[in-house]
């Protein structure tokens, strides 16, 4: 246990490098929303300029499409507040992901169909959100042009292509949708602006799942106030300025992805990778004679240790005398000799590989924090390492609050910037609603809502006015 703890000293980050991992990050934003030539950093405008009210209503479609699932949600907004859905999974296939971009868009509105007919929307005109996870370079709510491809996703034919003209397209085949693209959006900006329709001081919305992502509302450098994706989990990727930290098992991780050389940020802190960058260890420190290979050898498979093994590891104490948890998972893993000692060295691993994960989110948010100079901010999170890891959000909340007053006394600001962490509640499918709702406000200062009068039950404001 000794050894190991030694062996991984590495993946320990201190709050001085975690302050200087901020800084450099705050330094190429500012650089990159300002347009400077040779920027590293691609971040990425949202055209949305305004944090709900909570008053607004209506009903809408929202499509959600970034990780492993791809959801259709019908949702309606009922002012006060409070909102109401209804969804459906359905599952994406690694054909689809592989594959060419017509599939996949006709596959998303074959579901999009389905789910219309079986809920009796078919003929009513709806406005639709579609939050696409993906990092796009927008022109408009609902023009997004995808740049790249991330996490487990390679389709052929759709980067540089508008994500909304393919969708329209592929939707235009059948005749009873009456479907307009409303918004194209990421999941950060749905976790946002869903946690702000709830709470007013929302600026910032953050994903540690699949993918990592955070945006934030941006308010000194452009005309004016703005949502801005900054697609984190590119950072460290253009220049290098994350090796400094990265370590042979993060490069090894890299080297062995699809995407070799980007996302280096997101490498070292997302669900997709964190269950990998624990084995690629186990195996290098079994390699290195520190753990037995009787007991270990299963670790060399590829991916035959998960993310979500950590979070279950994890529900130990660090000085368990029984380590349940951590040994149902080597029993899950047909590993049954796994002394305590053996059961103290993982527990030990993913510990250090979580906590760093959860540091250097932590140290983006802080900068942010420090950015937007606010008093009181909440914090919109969502994402299954954040939702299913036992202490993620004890350790982002801590290493938050050490890191902003290093920044305070850096720059002898006085102002005191609290911050909140609030878990979003299906902030991809709400987003888009409310996103959808904001560009669908001219269409209700009529005197008619016809959606209202044909589906009777839903009510938009102009019809409750004049019900
Ligand atoms: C990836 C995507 C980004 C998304 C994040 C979380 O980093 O590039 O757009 O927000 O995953 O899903």
């Amino acid at each position: 246990m000794q050894h190991v703890k030694q062996a991984t000293n590495e993946l320990v980050l201190s709050d001085q490098q975690l302050l200087f991992i901020g800084k450099t990050f705050a330094h190429q934003l500012d650089f990159a929303l300002n347009g400077c030539a040779g920027q590293t950093l691609q971040v990425f405008p949202t055209f949305i300029d305004q944090i709900p009210q909570g008053t607004e209503r209506g009903h809408f479609l929202a499509l959600d499409l970034g990780g492993t699932n791809f959801r259709v949600l019908y949702i309606r907004l009922e002012g006060d507040r409070q909102s109401w859905l209804i969804n459906q999974t359905y599952s994406v296939s690694q054909q689809l992901m592989k594959g060419r971009g017509e599939d996949l868009f006709d596959y998303i509105a074959s579901c999009l169909f389905n789910f219309v007919k079986e809920n009796g929307l078919l003929n009513i005109k709806l406005k639709l959100g579609f939050t696409f996870s993906f990092p796009c370079k927008q022109t408009s709510r609902n023009q997004a042009v995808l740049t790249h491809w991330t996490k487990n996703f390679q389709v052929s034919g759709v980067v540089s292509r508008d994500i909304g003209e393919m969708l329209k397209c592929s939707i235009a085949k059948y005749e009873n949708l009456d479907i307009e693209v409303a918004a194209i959006l990421n999941d950060t900006t749905g976790t946002l602006i869903s946690c702000a329709y709830q709470e007013p001081d929302c600026r910032m919305g953050v994903i540690i799942g699949t993918g990592v992502n955070i945006c934030y509302m941006e308010s000194h450098c452009l005309d004016k106030e703005m949502i801005i994706n900054t697609e984190i989990g590119a950072f460290g990727s253009a220049n290098h300025c994350l090796d400094f930290i990265r370590t042979r098992w993060d490069k090894q991780l890299d080297e062995g992805s699809l995407n070799v050389g980007q996302q280096l940020f997101e490498k070292m802190v997302s669900g997709m990778y964190l269950g990998e960058i624990v084995r690629t260890i186990v195996v290098d420190l079994m390699k290195a004679g520190i753990l037995s290979s009787q007991v270990f050898g299963a670790f060399t498979a590829r991916n035959s240790f998960t993310t979500s093994n950590i979070s279950c590891i994890e529900l130990d104490s660090p000085t368990s005398a029984s380590f349940t948890h951590t040994k149902s998972v080597f029993e899950s893993m047909q590993i049954s000799q796994a002394s305590v000692d053996d059961c103290a060295s993982l527990h030990l691993i993913c510990s250090r590989v979580s906590a760093r994960s959860a540091h250097l989110v932590s140290a983006v948010i802080a900068a942010l924090l420090n950015r937007m100079a606010r008093r009181q901010t909440v914090i919109g999170v969502d994402g299954s390492v954040y939702r299913c890891h036992p202490h993620y959000k004890t350790i982002v909340n801590d290493k938050v609050g050490t890191l902003l007053p290093l920044y305070d006394s850096d720059d002898n600001s006085a102002l005191v910037k609290h911050f909140r962490l609030m878990l979003s509640e299906d902030g991809s499918g709400r987003g888009a609603a409310l996103i959808a709702s904001l560009s669908a406000r001219p269409t209700y200062q009529g005197v008619q809502c016809e959606d209202c009068s044909r589906l009777g039950q839903i009510e938009c404001p102009t019809c409750v006015a004049t019900a």
